[in-house]
């Protein structure tokens, strides 16, 4: 009975992979192409190659790019770029293969072209929706200028652990966050219309669940159970997905232990049949080969995965080239399967409009007028000065004076190569503003003095692994000693010091994990000779992730976080610093107080012992040596002003469902400057079929709020707002008590409850 069944469900099955392998494009031209094409060069369109140049993430540079194009052998290349080069890359294509199909060009765009942004995680920080979409739009109009026709981002991997290099290139830890962010991103670089000149093909990455690889170390392991997938994790790929994204990045972890990129359920079952998703899917750089170590087979059995798993595009490994024909003689996969997969990517060729004109995007007057011109600087200065988050600021000692007499040290102070930050391959550092010049230049009354006062770190090993892009940590030939002491030897004569420390830019991103996230030991003790000399002290610190910094902030000083900000970078901080623009940036992702509570996040869940408020209870669920709460709370982010939260009130006590709930808050600017902040809506849902987080992010707005002024800001929940993803899996929205926080961080205070109700 149970063989019948199994028989009856595995026929219904190959019906239905069958039925779906030869649906027909709904595109004409697509069609009509797909009819004329052979076996071969089907899967030609399947393999997409990097010829090198580019930064390379994988030990494998494609060879034989050229031949392999006039073969019909290729559907795609990264990590090349300009309307030359890439021209005669298609003139390869369209003059010397039988079918004249085009390339896509991709490339990877993380934080604006050549225009350098702050890292994505920075960027988050700003909570402004419009402006990071309109960065992508930017990013977006530079690229295509120059070439690029398909994007590898957005990057909404949720990260609650940043020991992850990777943290630093996504939107930190929230998926409500990420999913606005995501949707912005995908409306910044896709536009209206594909085809447009200026518009690009977004690639949502890294699907799925990449950022949850176990003890923060890149490419490891994940093991999660569901609920926490969809209700955590997934919504963020759902929302670019719900957004348009014409594409889709596996990722290289397992999930459910079978690898992203060979898993049906990820790929076919969720992405295309749950939530309806029609672009292509491409591997990430090599992944489909490496699910050989990861002991699912040899070359050609984990490509056969691949490909029934849903896997359209090969990057790198070649694995389909090489393979999948023999696997349709072996008939172990049909022509038909191929076919689907050729399918969708010669529906995004098409929508890109690459058929009707394949050097669309190859205009040499658009490279030359298009790209890092001044007002996509000047708009890089305000994305960056949007994204600092001011942490402490000890007595107000910011913002400065404009004529103090600053000493400007430590190992970021003088540093371009450092400024554009992690996975800006296609930016120049050359082009980067240093500290020192944006202090120069925004406060040119100043007395500015500077001292390197340490090296990034003393340790020559990791130095090394950092530079492997180029000199990224340089050692000076002065000892240590010999620094700190010229740094405190200028701190002497002047008014104030500023220390510029932290990371350098590699020590975030790609394989740059760490297991301390503490400042190097050169800079913790240039940092406490500093503060022993009683001078206002501004630490501006530069990381691509969450640092633990629990000594600097007891410290009498103000702490500045400024990520790594792109080109306008010494532009945007000289701005903060000295008060042309006041601080709104609010935290995206937890600040942990030491590595070992790790992974931490606000939407934690209650437990059956539920810590006491303050101090240590026995058999309750905290630790012996520090509090369960992080140095700082997710949406945390101070202002030059202070804003004071009053008068929450909700316009119903009874929702039903349907209704939209309006929140009022009045929100006044209480301190002497104008500012703007991020009004913060936390919903927590009291009683539900699974146990509830104690409070969820969902809804915020970004106010200006002059001085002495007050603002009545208005939030709305709706019923969707209230749902979550049951044990079933149902996006439901269950009756009974939530409660709304509305103010400035997670820890808002301010509350009031609602009922919904049948
Ligand atoms: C990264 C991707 C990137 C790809 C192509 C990989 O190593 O994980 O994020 O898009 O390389 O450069």
């Amino acid at each position: 009975m149970r063989f019948a069944k199994f028989r009856l469900i595995t026929l219904l099955f190959c019906l239905f992979s069958t039925l779906s392998a030869q649906e027909k494009s709904t595109i004409p031209e697509v069609q009509a192409l797909l009819d004329q094409m052979t076996l071969d060069e089907k899967i030609g369109q399947l393999n997409l190659l990097t010829p090198g140049g580019g930064i390379l993430t994988g030990s494998v540079v494609s060879k034989d790019v050229e031949k392999k194009i006039k073969a019909g052998q290729v559907g795609g290349l990264f990590g090349i770029s300009g309307p030359d080069k890439l021209r005669l890359a298609q003139e390869l294509a369209v003059n010397h293969t039988r079918l004249k199909i085009p390339l896509l060009f991709g490339s990877d765009v993380i934080h604006g072209y050549k225009t350098t942004f702050p890292i994505p995680l920075g960027m988050s920080c700003s909570w402004d929706l419009g402006l990071i979409e309109k960065a992508a739009r930017v990013a977006a109009t530079e690229a295509t200028a120059d070439g690029i026709n398909w994007n590898f981002s957005p990057m909404v991997d949720i990260a609650r652990d940043p020991r992850w290099g990777r943290i630093a290139e996504g939107a930190g830890e929230d998926p409500y966050l990420g999913s606005v962010i995501a949707k912005a991103m995908v409306r910044g670089y896709q536009g209206a219309d594909l085809s447009e000149n200026n518009t690009m093909l977004s690639c949502v990455k890294h699907f799925a669940l990449y950022g949850a690889s176990q003890a923060g170390r890149d490419y490891h392991t994940v093991d999660m159970g569901r609920i926490a997938m969809f209700n955590q994790y997934l919504p963020p790929y759902k929302a670019a997905v719900d957004a348009g994204v014409g594409s889709v990045m596996s990722s290289f972890n397992d999930v459910d232990g079978i690898p992203a990129t060979g898993n049906k359920w990820l790929l076919t079952d969720l992405l295309r049949l749950r939530w309806g998703f029609e672009g292509f899917v491409v591997s990430d750089y090599t992944s489909l080969n490496e699910m050989i170590p990861h002991g699912l087979g040899n070359l050609q059995a984990v490509s056969i995965l691949a490909l029934k798993a849903g896997l359209d595009m090969d990057m790198v490994g070649e694995g389909f080239l090489t393979t999948l024909k023999k696997s349709v003689e072996e008939k172990k996969i049909s022509e038909g399967e191929i076919e689907q997969a050729c399918r969708r990517i010669l529906e995004a060729k098409y929508k890109l409009g690459l058929f009707d004109d394949p050097y669309r995007y190859l205009e040499e007057s658009r490279a030359k007028n298009e790209i890092l011109t001044s007002e996509n600087r000047e708009f890089a200065r305000t994305v960056a000065s949007r994204s600092f988050v001011l942490l402490k600021n000890y007595n107000d000692i910011l913002p400065l004076k404009k004529n103090s007499r600053i000493a400007l040290v430590g190992p970021l102070a003088d540093s371009r190569e450092n400024m554009l930050g992690t996975w800006a391959p296609t930016g120049d550092a050359k082009w980067a503003i240093t500290v020192l010049e944006g202090f120069k230049k925004v406060a040119p009354q100043a007395s500015i003095r500077h001292a390197k006062g340490a090296n990034i770190t003393d340790d020559s090993v990791l130095a090394k692994k950092v530079n492997v892009f180029g000199p990224r940590i340089v050692m000076d030939k002065r000892s240590p000693v010999k620094m700190v002491q010229e740094a405190l030897d200028i701190a002497k004569s002047s008014d104030v010091i500023v220390a510029v420390v932290g990371e350098a830019t590699e020590m975030s991103g790609e394989a740059a994990s760490l297991t301390d996230i503490s400042l190097p030991k050169s800079q913790k003790k240039l940092i406490r000779a500093l503060a022993s000399t009683g001078k206002p002290l501004v630490l501006v610190l530069m990381s691509g992730r969450p640092l633990t910094i629990p000594e600097e902030y007891e410290m009498p000083i103000a702490l500045l976080q400024v990520w790594h900000p792109g080109v306008e970078a010494g532009h945007a901080i000289a701005d903060v610093v000295f008060g042309n623009y006041n601080p709104s940036g609010k935290l995206t992702a937890t600040w942990p107080r030491n590595v070992g509570q790790i992974p931490i996040y606000h939407s934690v869940k209650n437990t059956g012992r539920p810590n006491p408020k303050e101090g240590y209870e026995k058999f309750k669920s905290n630790y012996l040596d520090v509090p369960n709460t992080p140095l700082f709370p997710f949406g945390y982010g101070l202002s030059y002003t202070n804003f004071e939260y009053s008068n929450l009130r909700l316009d119903k006590e009874q929702l039903k469902r349907g209704q939209t709930l309006q929140i009022k808050v009045t929100v006044k600017n209480t301190g002497n400057y104008d500012g703007e902040t991020v009004v913060q809506l936390y919903l927590g849902d009291v009683v539900r079929s699974i146990t509830p987080p104690k409070r969820q992010l969902k809804g915020f707005k970004k106010i200006m709020v002059k001085k002495g002024e007050e603002k009545e800001v208005t939030l709305t929940l709706t019923e969707n707002d209230l749902k979550f993803y049951n044990n079933k899996l149902e996006f439901v929205a269950e009756p009974g008590e939530f409660v709304v926080h509305v103010g400035g961080d997670s820890n808002a205070q301010l509350a009031r409850s609602f009922i919904l109700v049948e």
